[in-house]
């Protein structure tokens, strides 16, 4: 337990700028600061940092507080942990209120896993330095690879021993349970015998961005073919591999600095461009690039100069995952090393200042590049040749900006030989293939949108933006459905509720507002064991969003204010009395303004179609007109307003 003195100091010592902004890019703005969230993948920022109040608020996650809670967020950390990591940022010593063994009390498995891991990375960086094994066989490899004592000690690095369970009895001895070792993926059980994942190896301990281990990698150091070069702890709840990117809680900072990011490979390329100074490195450790790793880069730069080693295979192959960076916003250089060699050991090769120059000086646009490397291979070959254009085009029509791509495409036609509108047209096809796929996302899994707290009068509506009026109908519908879910709706052959019927004719419909969209979700959940989803069912969740939206949702009308008092006093029995009718109508404005707003989307496309994709745009966009049309009639007819 952390004494409240000590979290008195830590609060008032934190500052929200200070803490942000090792994790996102701040840039001012007036009295406050803006950024880019770092909790989704905006392109427009939306999340502000007000120093006076001491708090962050993000718009398009609807996250906020202060720093305490915006490191829990960033990082996933518990309270508790939260503040050993301010804590140890501020330099404050912590009191801890009983000194009791952390291990064996800590509730939270979280924290245990933590606990557990980071005393097995003090546990191989003790046997490195000081175990006539480690020393002799461990320290004495690093040595020869040329790592410092220096990056020995920064990156952690540590050594097991050649036997089958050192650690496990060790860590028994400590009072650390069985269960959690195995957890933590240092331990494997089977049948009657429990023994160390890692065993006569070299140790890379793998750190989150607050610079907690979370993993490790562990090199064999013989040339044994039979045995793989490295064994990585298995992903656990700390350990999310496509998540984590090797060396990132020591690079951060000077990515930041260096408004660049170097990506490489391997544990041990990070190792050696950090010893030359060139400490804004960060490795994929050998996978493919996910989108999560290259979110995690732009919270630092926009800018990634990727190393690539000179096989043309490899080559080839590492394009793909480049697409994904692009696709991220970031912008992307590339330089090759000479075949046969990695960062590690070309930067050995040719030493520090040699090798720094080359990195900079061979550093190129990667579009460029990836042109230059196709058009190698095309030998007048015309089936290649269009293969090589579509390749390029597809990773530039990943670029957000509009007037980035358009610079390449200008590039490119003088590159391959081929005039600009040829490659115009393949870009639009792709683009419209993305904008179909984005928008059934964003059906899926909307944006959030503020709609007013009020429902809103038709006159106004058409000042207003429509994803806003969608998100005020659907806010209307659930409006209804918690305070009349359970009402009978129809007499005549079977009671039909509220709820039934509304999900039955809303069936087809995908809420776009988050919270709006998982109260929907639950109410259907529940109908489907025919039980109502009511305010106490929903108090009940642990979902602070849902909970704020019932309350809101759930207040009679009448109580809102005094001058509405009067007003809806008159309409809510007219409400009730006319359910279905009003559940209806508020359906089909749904469903219309869904209508337009796709119609809308489509007329945006004709601006960049080509000719062929004109007649097509415009086939769309009159199958839709006619069911707007549909919609509009039906809804002239009913006079529940
Ligand atoms: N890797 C792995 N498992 C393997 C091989 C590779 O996890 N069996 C990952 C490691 O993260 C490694 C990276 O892929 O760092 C790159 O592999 P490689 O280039 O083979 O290793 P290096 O890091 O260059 O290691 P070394 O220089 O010691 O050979
Ligand atoms: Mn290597």
């Amino acid at each position: 337990m952390i004494s409240q003195s000590t979290i008195e100091e830590i609060k008032n010592r934190m500052d929200i700028v200070e803490v942000v902004e090792d994790f996102v890019n701040l840039k001012k703005s007036g009295s406050s600061y803006k950024a880019l969230s770092p909790f989704t993948s905006e392109k427009t920022p939306s999340f502000f940092v007000v120093p006076s109040k001491g708090i962050f608020k993000c718009f398009s996650s609807g996250k906020g507080g202060d720093a305490i809670k915006f490191v829990m967020e960033v990082d996933g950390l518990s309270y508790v942990e939260a503040l050993r990591y301010l804590a140890s940022k501020y330099g404050i010593e912590i009191a801890e209120e009983e000194q009791s063994d952390e291990a064996l009390e800590a509730q939270n498995k979280r924290e245990s896993l933590y606990i557990v891991l980071n005393f097995a990375c003090d546990f191989f960086q003790d046997l490195l330095m000081n175990h006539p094994e480690g020393k002799s066989i461990g320290y004495s490899y690093f040595r020869e690879r040329g790592i410092s004592d220096n990056e020995i000690k920064e990156f952690r690095l540590g050594y097991s021993l050649d036997v089958w369970d050192h650690l496990h009895r060790e860590a028994l001895k400590k009072g650390f349970r069985e269960e959690i070792l195995e957890e933590a993926g240092l331990v494997i059980k089977k049948e009657d015998r429990t023994y160390d994942r890692f065993r006569g190896r070299v140790i890379f301990p793998i750190q989150n961005v607050t610079g907690k281990v979370i993993a490790f990698g562990a090199r064999i150091l013989t040339s044994d073919k039979k045995q793989p070069k490295y064994i990585n702890s298995p992903e656990t709840e700390l350990y999310n591999k496509s998540k984590v990117l090797y060396g990132i809680s020591q690079a951060k900072q000077s990515i930041r600095q260096e408004d660049n990011c170097y990506l490489v490979e391997g544990y041990t390329d990070v190792i050696s461009m950090h010893q030359v100074g060139m400490k804004n490195v960060v490795a994929s450790s050998g996978t493919a690039l996910t989108e999560d790793q290259s979110k995690l880069i732009k919270r630092y730069s926009e800018n990634v100069t990727v190393l690539f080693d000179a096989d043309p295979a490899g080559l080839k192959a590492s394009f793909r995952g480049i697409d994904i960076l692009l696709e991220c916003g970031l912008n992307v250089k590339a330089v090759t090393l000479p075949e046969g060699h990695d960062p590690d050991s070309y930067s050995k090769e040719l030493g520090t200042t040699a090798f720094r120059h080359y990195i900079t000086e061979k550093a190129q646009d990667f579009i460029r590049f990836k042109t230059s490397i196709l058009i190698g291979e095309v030998n007048n070959d015309p089936v290649k040749k269009a293969g090589v254009i579509k390749d390029i085009v597809s990773s530039i029509a990943r670029i957000g900006d509009a007037i980035k791509r358009s610079l390449y495409i200008k590039e490119c036609s003088d590159l391959l030989e081929i005039s600009e509108s040829v490659l115009i047209v393949e870009q639009n096809k792709l683009l419209l293939e993305k904008n179909k796929q984005r928008r059934r996302a964003q059906f899926e899994s909307q944006e959030a949108v503020e709609p007013p707290l009020l429902p809103i009068d038709d006159e106004q509506i058409e000042t207003l933006d429509i994803g806003k009026i969608i998100a005020n109908q659907e806010r209307e519908s659930v409006r209804l459905l918690l305070n009349y879910g359970n009402q009978v709706v129809q007499k005549e052959k079977e009671d039909q509720q509220l709820i039934d019927y509304f999900l039955l004719e809303a069936e087809e419909i995908q809420f776009t507002h988050p919270t709006y969209n998982r109260i929907m979700t639950h109410f259907r959940e529940k109908a489907e064991k025919k039980e109502l989803a009511d305010i106490t069912y929903f108090m009940s969740l642990d979902d602070e969003d849902i909970q704020k939206t019932v309350i809101e949702l759930s207040a009679p009308r009448y109580e809102i204010s005094e001058f509405w008092k009067s007003k809806y006093q008159i309409l809510v029995p007219l409400e009730v009395n006319h359910l279905k009718d009003v559940a209806y109508t508020n359906i089909l404005r749904l469903k219309f303004r869904v209508i337009q707003h796709l119609i809308e989307e489509e007329g945006e496309k004709l601006k960049n179609a080509s000719k062929d994709e004109v007649d097509e745009i415009l086939d769309e966009i009159n199958e839709m007109k006619k069911t707007e049309v549909q919609i509009a009639e039906i809804l002239g007819n009913v006079t529940v307003k």
